[in-house]
């Protein structure tokens, strides 16, 4: 019974996090990007916060014309859901670099 109790309650302490902007974003890039650029970790770092700033602005316009333009993914970059994700995505973008400063 206790360990039934401590399981919710991780649970519980773990729902908000599931929850956060940025974690959505994670899971986007997991989903969506992965699998041709690899781990985020490595790929997120490969580009300048300010480059970042500049693809994503306007819903990430600038980043989803460069793979149309060069057919990667264009189904997805076009997608209704691609314009409402990239926000998410951008939190994870700024998460990841307000954490990269901190270490
Ligand atoms: C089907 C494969 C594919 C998928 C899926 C894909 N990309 Fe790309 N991406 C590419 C290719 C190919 C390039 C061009 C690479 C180069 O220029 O060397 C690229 C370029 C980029 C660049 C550099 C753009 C620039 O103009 O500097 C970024 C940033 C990027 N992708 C982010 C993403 C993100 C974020 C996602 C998911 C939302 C994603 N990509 C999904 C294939 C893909």
């Amino acid at each position: 019974m206790k360990k039934l109790i401590l399981l919710t309650v991780l649970v519980l302490a773990a729902l908000p996090l599931s929850a956060k902007p940025y974690f959505k974003g994670q899971k986007e890039y997991l989903r969506e990007c992965r699998s041709c650029h690899g781990s985020s970790q490595f790929f997120l770092g490969k580009f300048t916060p300010e480059r970042w700033a500049e693809l994503l602005k306007d819903k990430g316009k600038k980043l989803a014309f460069n793979h149309i333009k060069t057919g990667n993914s264009a189904e997805y970059f076009k997608s209704k859901q691609y314009l409402k994700r990239i926000e998410y995505f951008q939190a994870y973008v700024t998460h990841y670099f307000k954490k990269a400063k901190k270490q």
